[in-house]
């Protein structure tokens, strides 16, 4: 997967703080008619009212009447795969009828060996194929998506052998498993090719052909398969249905977010840097612009979306509000000081203004309400919302899933609380 170029500081657009234009911020905590939200109540009518302006005007709305028929078959299984550290599973995840010839996802999930009952699963969806996440000979590569030179003609391809274990950094698969977690994970691919003009390709046909201005893009279709996962491993008798987080970095941590909106299941979310159309705000102007998505990646929205170009400042739902969705469900928020692209000062201020409603539901959000220093990470006990801007670029690192499974020990009573 490539990143459009220079994803962390895309030239020709701001990133001077004196430079904002106005704006203000969109208020988690007022309806659209006006009244205050002060009660858990309240919240509930808010909270519907939130998760439509984002179907309305970013995401589109995921069809909800047509049910999927969903087979999972166990293809692979190895109870002491990484040396005896995991118990891994591949299970293709069936879409269609049609078994192998229709729509299908393959989850890798990886549990620890010395598990005495359930264990809590972190879930998300990976860039390169599953066999990019840690070099396990035992992963069967998944068939990715590749537009090659000089045809640039959308193709369907075995990765390359070297692809192996590329992404380890990015996954720290057994930093997780020591600690007790497991971890599952899919192509994104599987749910929708990330090229533009290629729904024919996306689980989205399974529901229509035709696509209306407020129905969903590419981002839905991720966030829809995060969700098809959920299915899957709350029905497998090793893993803590009510302790599956979900995690996503930039793009995918859109679809991170956008599934733990719709999707109540989804306990935990831990989102890198998942910037502009993600936890960071649109209204401040500064580094990706609405514009630039929607040019570059019309698909991942709906087409409503190309309506707030030009109109950041207006766009009528953020970041802060996409925050506020989680709420009271512990949320951790990464940025990177170097990733301006994404703004990460947008991405604290939104996780600051949504703890607010944590604030409402009894809970306690971000401890702090001015930026920490750089690699100071912002999580405790008792606090539902964690933060922390890292040093370095647009990635996902050590330090990242440090403070991840930090967070998710300090949740571990959450549902007991
Ligand atoms: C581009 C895009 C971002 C996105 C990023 C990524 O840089 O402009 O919005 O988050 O790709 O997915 O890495």
């Amino acid at each position: 997967y490539v990143l459009s170029a220079g994803a962390q500081h895309v030239p020709g657009y701001n990133y001077d703080e004196a430079k904002i234009p106005p704006y203000t911020m969109l208020d988690p905590l007022v309806m659209l008619d006006g009244t205050p939200v002060k009660t858990a109540a309240q919240w509930g009518v808010r909270r519907r009212e939130i998760v439509g302006l984002f179907e309305e005007n970013v995401f589109g709305k995921t069809p909800k009447s047509a049910k999927v028929p969903l087979r999972a078959k166990v293809i692979e299984m190895d109870a002491h795969a990484l040396g005896g550290l995991a118990v891994r599973k591949q299970v293709d995840l069936y879409f269609s009828e049609q078994g192998d010839a229709g729509p299908k996802m393959r989850l890798l999930v990886y549990l620890p060996s010395h598990a005495k009952g359930p264990v809590p699963v972190v879930l998300g969806l990976n860039f390169g194929g599953n066999q990019t996440v840690i070099d396990d000979a035992g992963i069967q590569p998944t068939m990715v998506w590749v537009k090659a030179k000089p045809a640039l003609k959308l193709e369907h391809v075995v990765p390359e052998e070297k692809t192996r274990g590329s992404q380890m950094k990015e996954w720290q698969v057994r930093m997780i498993l020591e600690r007790g977690y497991g971890l599952a994970t899919a192509y994104y691919g599987d749910l929708e090719p990330d090229f533009k003009d290629a729904d024919a390709y996306s689980v989205r046909r399974l529901f229509q052909t035709e696509f209306a201005a407020d129905d969903w893009g590419a981002l839905g279709a991720w966030a829809w398969g995060l969700s098809r996962a959920v299915d899957y491993l709350i029905s497998d008798k090793a893993v803590d249905a009510k302790r599956i987080a979900v995690t996503g970095h930039s793009r995918l941590g859109k679809a991170a977010d956008w599934a733990a909106a719709q999707d109540m299941r989804i306990a935990v979310l831990l989102s890198t840097e998942s910037g502009k159309g993600g936890q960071s705000l649109e209204r401040r102007g500064i580094g990706e612009s609405v514009e630039h998505l929607q040019h570059s990646f019309p698909y991942w929205f709906c087409a409503n979306y190309a309506q707030w170009v030009g109109k950041d400042q207006e766009i009528p739902a953020d970041g802060n509000l996409m925050l506020a969705l989680m709420a009271p469900r512990p949320v951790y928020v990464a940025s990177a000081a170097g990733d301006e692209w994404s703004d990460p000062k947008g991405e604290f201020l939104s996780a600051v203004s949504a703890s607010r409603v944590y604030a409402l539901l009894g809970h306690q959000g971000l401890a702090v309400t001015e930026m920490p220093a750089v690699d100071v990470a912002v999580h405790a006990w008792g606090s539902d919302v964690g933060y922390h801007v890292r040093s370095g670029v647009h990635d996902v690192t050590a330090f990242d899933w440090e403070q991840y499974l930090s967070f998710l020990d300090e949740h571990d009573g959450r549902g007991a609380r």
